[in-house]
């Protein structure tokens, strides 16, 4: 069955954030294997409305460690926060109008929307504090 796999790349090295972004993944695993089972529509949204709250409230907490560290990309960040939230409502959308969640759709949720993001739009973040080795919260 098909799961994400976290990998030491993911890390950003900022334990909260690091530990956030292992729980979005444990989610959308549980996402993956409710939909393998052959869940319910019901059973599916549940979990993705579940994804996106934690999700915003991960998004929260990466934005206001951006403004204490000075980060000189939030802006940018933010928005691109805005994007993937908007991204994953509207698939929560179409499932509420009775499309069901195919594996295109599934595969844009694990690639394009969040790992994308963390490999490459936290790892920035990251880089800009210096935290390649060191582990901070
Ligand atoms: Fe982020």
């Amino acid at each position: 069955m098909f799961k994400i796999i976290w990998k030491k790349e993911y890390n950003t090295n900022v334990r909260e954030i690091d530990e956030q972004h292992q729980h979005l993944v444990h989610l959308i695993n549980v996402l993956l294997a409710e939909r393998a089972k052959g869940e319910s529509p019901a059973a599916l949204k549940k979990i993705l409305v579940e994804i996106i709250d934690y999700t915003k409230y991960h998004f929260k907490t990466e934005e206001e460690h951006m403004v204490r560290h000075q980060y000189e990309h939030l802006e940018e960040h933010k928005a691109n926060h805005r994007t993937l939230v908007d991204q994953i409502v509207a698939l929560l959308n179409e499932l509420k109008g009775g499309k069901s969640l195919s594996s295109e759709d599934l595969l844009t949720i694990l690639r394009n929307w969040l790992i994308n993001h963390i490999e490459k739009e936290d790892l920035k973040y990251s880089m800009f504090l210096g935290q390649a080795k060191r582990v901070i919260s």
